[in-house]
């Protein structure tokens, strides 16, 4: 999909959620929402979910794809990365990232987003993987992190 088109997908998806999570207070509630329609209208999502922080764990939360990895090596992994850095990551081959936790071999390119709660602290990750090399881009990351704030997230789970 071309820069422009995805682009345009992504404020479509944006302006949908927005309208359907104004009606839901619960965060894991809007978790699913979030994770159904991206998966649901980006063809290159493979595998689409978050995992939540708890007790300093990742634990597999709302998700779309394969059977995911239920708590994540907490040593290692893009997804440990994304929590330690704060900051969303691009893995354009996830071969090529060292530590990399391999759920399912098909998975070939990924991009992690941090979750906030309203005091600025990482609570979760959103995580997306593709079974193609190198599917996203800054595209993807504006789109998603637009996406995330969505949530609110408030300490009621
Ligand atoms: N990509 C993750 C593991 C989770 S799966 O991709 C569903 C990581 O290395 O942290």
């Amino acid at each position: 999909m071309d820069a422009k088109k995805k682009e345009g997908r992504y404020s479509r998806i944006a302006v949908q959620l927005e309208e359907l999570l104004k009606k839901n207070g619960d965060t894991i509630s809007k978790m699913a929402t979030i994770v159904a329609v991206l998966h649901q209208k980006m063809p290159h999502f493979f595998w689409t979910g978050f995992y939540r922080l708890v007790e300093n764990d990742l634990i597999a939360g709302p998700y779309q794809g394969p059977v995911a990895c239920q708590t994540l090596d907490p040593e290692k992994g893009v997804c440990r990365a994304c929590v330690n850095r704060d900051e969303s990551i691009i893995v354009s081959d996830v071969e090529a990232f060292s530590g990399h936790i391999p759920c399912d071999s098909r998975s070939k390119s990924e991009i992690v987003i941090p979750v906030h709660d309203r005091q600025g602290n990482v609570v979760a990750v959103l995580d997306v993987d593709s079974d193609q090399l190198d599917s996203f881009d800054e595209t993807d990351r504006n789109g998603l992190e637009k996406i995330i704030q969505l949530l609110h997230w408030t300490s009621r789970l």
